[in-house]
């Protein structure tokens, strides 16, 4: 059985970003389970704000087009997503709604392709105390309707400036063995779903 090969994206692109610290914390868990794991950073896949008329003059950003390569090549995603009111971030949607668009240069590999029939799973992050617990069900819905299969195992880590550790890894004993098993269930969802 092929080893599966998980992308782990953070819904933010600021510098000191929370959940990008966080969705680097999930590598060494996914890997641990036998996933091969790519972090992807969403400032180095820039798009303008999706509008109809720039894609029908210009096509799709460059930047867009190497995303859905790299999605299209995965087998599981894992989004790390803080919360913006209770909600996805508009950095995040973008980037969805973009590479959910097919390319005409390139059908196979864009568009629905890049999400279909794929393992997703999510984890909140927050310096506050309920950790984007709301955001994880807007996003659930979000992959679900792309045709990704989000594994039931979440996450929403609360006071996150404080739960990383001097070692990278969360601090707290319990948070550690929930992202464990939601790293061992995405590994084994991607796994059995794309053999
Ligand atoms: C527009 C906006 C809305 C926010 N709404 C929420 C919210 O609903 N819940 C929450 O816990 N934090 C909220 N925050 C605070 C963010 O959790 C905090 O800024 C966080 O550090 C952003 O994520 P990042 O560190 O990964 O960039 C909001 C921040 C912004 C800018």
């Amino acid at each position: 059985m092929r080893t599966p090969r998980i992308v782990v994206m953070a819904g933010s692109s600021r510098r000191d970003a929370l959940s990008r610290r966080i969705a680097a914390a999930c590598a060494g868990p996914l890997q641990a389970a036998g996933a091969d794991v790519k972090l992807v950073e969403l400032a180095d896949y820039p798009a303008p704000l999706y509008n109809g008329d720039l894609e029908a003059e210009s096509g799709l950003p460059p930047g867009i087009v190497e995303l859905q390569q790299v999605l299209h090549a995965c087998d599981g995603l894992l989004v790390v997503n803080p919360e913006y009111n209770g909600s996805i971030t508009p950095l995040l949607k973008n980037t969805l709604d973009w590479c959910s668009r097919p390319n005409a240069a390139d059908g196979a590999r864009s568009g629905g392709a890049v999400y279909a029939g794929r393992a997703a799973a999510v984890i909140g992050t927050s310096p506050g105390a309920l950790g984007g617990m709301r955001v994880l069900f807007h996003v659930r819905d979000i992959l679900g309707y792309l045709g990704m299969q989000v594994i039931p195992q979440q996450l929403a880590i609360g006071h996150a400036d404080n739960a990383l550790g001097e070692d990278g890894r969360l601090r707290n004993e319990a948070q550690r063995a929930a992202l464990d098993a939601l790293a061992a269930a995405l590994a084994d969802t991607a796994r059995r779903l794309r053999g």
